[in-house]
């Protein structure tokens, strides 16, 4: 039977990066609201258009929108393995997601739980470049471009997000402590705690482990 992997952790805690590693070495499918959020805001759709003030403010999304876009892409991923990266969020979100994997014949297998304190996410965040043209993630200090401003995979331009503006984290940080946190609680059996202030690959490693 295909994986299902939730990756649950604060902003900036290195979700997308373990991601993007998984993806590329194990074959998973990433499925992040965020970047789908992004990709529907940068298209200027009708949820795009719907969406775009949560995001900047850093306050969570409607859980009906969110629901919505994963029960498409569950469909399309549907002999996939898959991380949810950044969802669930709510408790809602994740009542909604047992619901889904149900109907669909999937289990959760793992919680993976990205431990790390506040100030160093802010350190993270405000230090993060994200290229304009594949999404590649980058950080001024811990994990720099080869030319300052260059994606190193394909050239594009490398730019912050509207979201990693000091005031901005510090609203996300307390949306995920109070709307998201809860969570852990709710899937105490299925979670493994990771110290998510070690280097990329010591993490990865042990995410890889626990597959
Ligand atoms: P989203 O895009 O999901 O953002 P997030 O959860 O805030 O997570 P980030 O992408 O900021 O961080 P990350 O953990 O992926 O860290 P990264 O690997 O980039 O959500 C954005 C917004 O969309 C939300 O605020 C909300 O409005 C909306 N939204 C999304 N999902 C929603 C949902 N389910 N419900 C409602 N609303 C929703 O790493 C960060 C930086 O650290 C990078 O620069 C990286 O290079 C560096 N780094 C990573 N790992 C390490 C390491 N081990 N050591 C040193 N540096 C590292």
């Amino acid at each position: 039977m295909s994986k299902t992997i939730v990756f649950l952790g604060p902003p900036g805690a290195g979700k997308g990066t373990q991601s993007a590693l998984l993806m590329e070495r194990l074959s998973f499918i990433q499925i992040s609201t965020g970047d789908l959020l992004r990709e529907a805001t940068k298209n200027q759709t009708p949820l795009g258009l719907q969406v775009k003030s949560y995001m900047n403010e850093g306050r969570l999304v409607p859980d009906e929108l969110i629901v919505g876009l994963i029960e498409e892409k569950l469909e399309e991923f549907s002999q996939s393995n898959i991380i949810f990266d950044g969802f669930p969020r709510t408790l809602n979100q994740a009542k909604a997601l047992d619901e889904l994997l149900s109907e669909k014949g999937r289990v959760l297998n793992r919680v993976i739980l990205f431990e790390i304190n506040d100030e160093e996410l802010i350190r993270r965040l405000s230090g993060r470049r994200v290229c304009q043209n594949c999404g590649a993630v980058y950080h001024v200090m811990y994990n720099s471009p080869r030319e300052e401003g260059v994606c190193d995979k394909c050239g594009g331009t490398l730019i912050q997000r509207d979201d990693d503006r000091e005031e901005v984290i510090r609203n996300r940080l307390s949306v995920y402590h109070s709307q998201t946190a809860p969570l852990i609680d709710y899937y105490r059996e299925k979670l493994v705690s990771m110290d998510a202030t070690s280097d990329k690959e010591s993490i990865y490693n042990k995410i890889a482990s626990v597959l």
